[in-house]
């Protein structure tokens, strides 16, 4: 981000660094008033679009969870970035972006331990801090999890978590009654996350406590397909996996066209289209905007296939949403893991008969006969159906229970070898656009940052889409006395009371409060002069063209509703 702009985002309190009174906490940051309520409205846009508009559910989750969940989803084990520490000041670095901010390898991430540390003796990379040579150090994993202990004593470990998708994840058995065990369903969640990053960059860019907007759509792989024709017409720039390892570049192409030319698998192309549409409705440059795929050797551990949307700010590409194919990787891991079914029943549209023996002993008959033996009886007859169903042939069948043989006639166990089916438990696939909110914040202000020149002096202004400024109306007198100060302070109120995000200023020239609003994004100033007194009409002023025109009091609320 330029260097006005972070100036910017600090004075104008959108975000500055946390703790500052004590030296700054790396990789945590406050949004003040405006980054706020930026930040609010743009979540409000991501919850209508994502959530409402698709008939989907949000909850709530804890951000932490104990380490079953997370030996259960793979965090534990694979959640690692490459970490290099200096043996001289003991400072320690991310491996992978030494490697890429000192040779020309662009993507050092998806290389060995072995190969990053060739790279850095190859290259006689040394320590950023102190200037040690870095040639024989070896490099290891490093665990982005904030651990904790849940409760007194270490006997519980717990973890910040990393995503919100996990909170979504461990409730499935839950969640699929309240979605009435049909799918296809979706679960949402906007909450906290956090990773403990070896070196945070770029302000809010790359932060070790952030807000991640993330959707989990539970979907049955063989039955549900998504409404690709209510899309199909949006154009997305793709720059495939191939296109990165050959001399390919960005595509532009139909949503219809790349799930014809299968490059994008349906579900994730149906959400890379509305996706597009709406980053564009909160104000990101599309001219500066792609999808580029995952390689294969990039992919998270629980992804088959991922396609990210970057944004290019000052020229370097930061990812701002993945959308991941995440298959059954997750629900199976917690099925396997924990004492409840992460499946769903699906129904037959007709009963089917399969193969599958089984028995029904009349205990009628057994019980009497064989008394406290013959439940152990039936159990050994059921697992001898399973086993060998040929034994039922004969006109009698044989097991063993303690040591001791039963004879059992085949009549009594009444054995079959074929069940009729309604349905059968499937574990639901997982599609997840995963937006990351603080990136988001960013771009948006980078890309409707602009300067200009008015009357021989610098305006700087964020051109933000009305429906996501912090601040929607700036109301000024011209002065304060003469009644014009009660006056503006009073539309004000009205205009509060109306539903509108209003800032009353009064302090300075006029020309200082309309670039106050400017540089915050405001996209309206409405100025109350004398002749207001005279025939309640006020001065509406546009951020971006700084149009006026004067406008009656009784239609400002319409005025400012049809334009925002
Ligand atoms: N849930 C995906 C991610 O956090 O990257």
């Amino acid at each position: 981000m330029s260097e006005p702009l972070t100036e910017l985002a600090k004075r104008r309190g959108f975000y500055f660094q946390s703790s500052g009174a004590y030296g700054g906490t790396a990789g945590f940051y406050t949004y003040g008033p405006q980054g706020a309520a930026l930040k609010r409205n743009v979540i409000d846009a991501w919850r209508e679009r994502f959530i409402t508009q698709e008939g989907h559910m949000e909850i709530d989750a804890p951000t932490v969870m104990g380490e079953p969940v997370f030996e259960a989803s793979g965090h534990l084990d694979t959640f690692d970035d490459m970490i290099i520490e200096c043996p001289a000041c003991e400072r320690s670095f991310r491996a992978d972006h030494l490697v890429e901010d000192e040779t020309p390898i662009e993507d050092a991430e998806a290389m060995s331990f072995e190969a990053i540390e060739e790279t850095i003796a190859e290259n006689e990379l040394s320590c950023p801090s102190c200037g040690e040579s870095l040639a024989d150090v070896a490099v290891s994993a490093f665990n982005l999890m904030f651990e904790t202990n849940i409760g007194p004593g270490s006997s519980a470990p717990g973890y910040l978590r990393p995503e919100t998708a996990q909170g979504i994840f461990v409730e499935f058995p839950q969640l699929k009654e309240y979605a009435r065990n049909q799918l296809p369903f979706g679960v949402a969640q906007v909450g906290r996350a956090y990773r403990n990053e070896i070196s945070p960059r770029r302000s809010i860019v790359r932060v070790r406590e952030f807000t991640q907007a993330e959707l989990e759509l539970f979907i049955d792989p063989e039955r549900d397909t998504p409404p690709i024709d209510r899309v199909q017409n949006v154009t997305v720039p793709l720059y495939s996996a191939t296109a990165q390892e050959g001399d390919g570049d960005v595509v532009r192409m139909t949503i219809g066209e790349a799930v014809e030319d299968e490059l994008v698998e349906e579900w994730i192309a149906y959400y890379l289209a509305i996706a597009a549409e709406w980053y564009e409705s909160v104000g990101i440059d599309m001219e500066r905007f792609r999808y580029r795929q995952h390689r294969p050797d990039e992919l998270s551990h629980y992804a088959s296939d991922t396609w990210d949307a970057e944004v290019s700010v000052d020229g370097n590409w930061i990812e701002l949403t993945g959308f991941a194919y995440r298959g059954s990787y997750d629900l199976t891991k917690h099925d396997d893991h924990s004492n409840e079914e992460f499946t769903i029943f699906r129904q037959y549209d007709e009963p089917v008969t399969v193969e599958e023996p089984s028995v029904d002993p009349e205990m009628s008959v057994l019980g009497p006969e064989y008394g406290s033996e013959a439940g152990k009886i039936a159990d050994e007859l059921a697992s001898l159906a399973e086993s060998d169903p040929d034994a039922f042939d004969a006109e009698s069948v044989t097991v063993t229970v303690g040591g001791e043989s039963y004879t059992i006639d085949t009549d009594v166990t009444n054995f079959s070898r074929t069940a009729t089916k309604n349905g059968e438990h499937i574990t639901p696939h997982v599609v997840e656009p995963s937006f990351g909110v603080d990136r988001l914040l960013y771009t948006i202000l980078a890309h409707n940052y602009r300067e200009d020149e008015v009357e021989g002096e610098r305006r700087r202004s964020l051109s933000l889409p009305s429906s996501i400024a912090p601040t929607t109306v700036g109301v000024f007198p011209l002065m304060t006395k003469d009644g014009l100060g009660d006056r503006a302070r009073e539309l004000a109120r009205k205009l509060r009371v109306a539903g509108f995000t209003v800032t009353y200023d009064d302090s300075g020239q006029i020309g200082r409060r309309y670039r106050r609003q400017d540089e915050i994004g405001t996209p309206f100033c409405v100025t109350v002069d004398h002749e207001s007194l005279e025939d309640d009409t006020v001065t509406v002023r546009e951020r971006d063209t700084m149009a006026q025109e004067r406008v009656p009091v009784d239609d400002l609320k319409d005025y400012l509703t049809d334009r925002t």
